[in-house]
């Protein structure tokens, strides 16, 4: 009787994971998550746990923020939470908000009690912690991947693609500001059958030199594979190229001037 129960047990735990997992690999645009454990876990409705829901509740609830960084803290002293969304540069500020909704549902089922946690999908990051994570550089945890399918010519191709990203980063890191850090573009070569998309960004909270220094990590992971698409990403910048265009191309209407601090 007892093995029996347990067993039960055991397959429900089986079940209610992969229940969990096929609903995240179901969900659009996910793509990959970790649960930290380094800052400890919570119990059920412990006040870490209701300010953790209220911050993600109330995350992307200022709609005057149309540059898709959202941070916000919530709680006192030790149960003070910490969450940054973060959307890809291009995209809308509905949809934005809608992918980062969409995260805190996902992350707080496939986390149900680490402190700290983040998630990627294709169009936003979502992270959360016990401690202050704004203004950090962080390259890990690291999330990566790349196409099994080789380039035509891919010695040409990895030097297309390094300058492309060398470019686009120097350009993200110096040109952008306190609302967004993000490139995108695409380089063409003779001898290169094809025309590289690619988008770096960084969490725009962090400084010049820590955003150039996280990029060029990041891309360090990818770089020299010869592989017609590739993504990194890390809590503090992220990288993507494809042989197709997977972004907006911004609207010719510039946006409006940053204001000066
Ligand atoms: C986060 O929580 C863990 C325990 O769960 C604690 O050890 C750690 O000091 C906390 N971090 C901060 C910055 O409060
Ligand atoms: C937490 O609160 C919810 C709703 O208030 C309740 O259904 C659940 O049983 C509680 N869980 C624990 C472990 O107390
Ligand atoms: C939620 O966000 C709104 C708008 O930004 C703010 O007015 C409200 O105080 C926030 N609520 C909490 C509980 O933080
Ligand atoms: C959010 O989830 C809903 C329901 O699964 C889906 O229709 C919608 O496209 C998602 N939003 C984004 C931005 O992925
Ligand atoms: C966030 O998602 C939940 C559940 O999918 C939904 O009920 C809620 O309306 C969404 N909120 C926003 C602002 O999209
Ligand atoms: C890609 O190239 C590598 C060697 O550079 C080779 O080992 C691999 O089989 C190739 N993959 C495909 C799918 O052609
Ligand atoms: C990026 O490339 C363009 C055209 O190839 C060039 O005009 C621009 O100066 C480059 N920017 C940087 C930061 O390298
Ligand atoms: C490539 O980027 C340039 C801007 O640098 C843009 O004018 C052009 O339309 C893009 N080409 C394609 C095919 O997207
Ligand atoms: C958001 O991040 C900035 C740094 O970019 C920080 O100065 C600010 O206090 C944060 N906002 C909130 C609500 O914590």
């Amino acid at each position: 009787m007892a093995v029996f129960v347990s067993s039960r047990l055991h397959s429900y735990v089986c079940c209610l994971l992969f229940i969990i997992i096929s609903q995240a690999s179901a969900q659009p645009g996910f793509l990959d998550y970790f649960c930290l454990s380094d800052e400890g876990s919570f119990t059920a409705n412990s006040t870490y746990h209701t300010n953790l829901n209220t911050l993600l509740s109330n995350l992307t609830s200022n709609t005057q923020i149309d540059y898709g960084f959202y941070n916000r803290s919530y709680g006192e002293n030790s149960d003070k939470v910490y969450g940054i969304g973060l959307c890809r540069g291009d995209v809308k500020a509905d949809e934005c908000r809608s992918c980062i909704n969409n995260s805190t549902v996902l992350l707080t089922q496939l986390c149900p009690n680490q402190k700290e946690a983040i998630g990627w999908y294709d169009k936003c990051m979502l992270r959360y912690s016990n401690r202050s994570i704004f203004g950090l550089m962080e390259t890990s945890p690291l999330f990566y991947t790349l196409e099994l399918v080789n380039a035509t010519n891919v010695d040409r191709f990895n030097q297309v693609l390094d300058n492309l990203v060398e470019n686009l980063t120097g350009i993200a890191a110096a040109s952008g500001d306190s609302r967004r850090k993000y490139a995108a573009g695409n380089a063409t070569a003779t001898n290169l059958e094809t025309t590289i998309y690619g988008v770096v960004q960084c969490s725009p909270d962090l400084f010049e030199q820590d955003c150039n220094r996280c990029l060029v990590d990041a891309f360090s992971r990818i770089a020299s594979s010869g592989k017609i698409s590739g993504r990194v990403a890390t809590p503090s910048c992220n990288i993507r190229y494809e042989n197709f265009r997977f972004y907006d191309e911004p609207s010719t209407t510039a946006d409006a001037p940053a204001p000066s601090l």
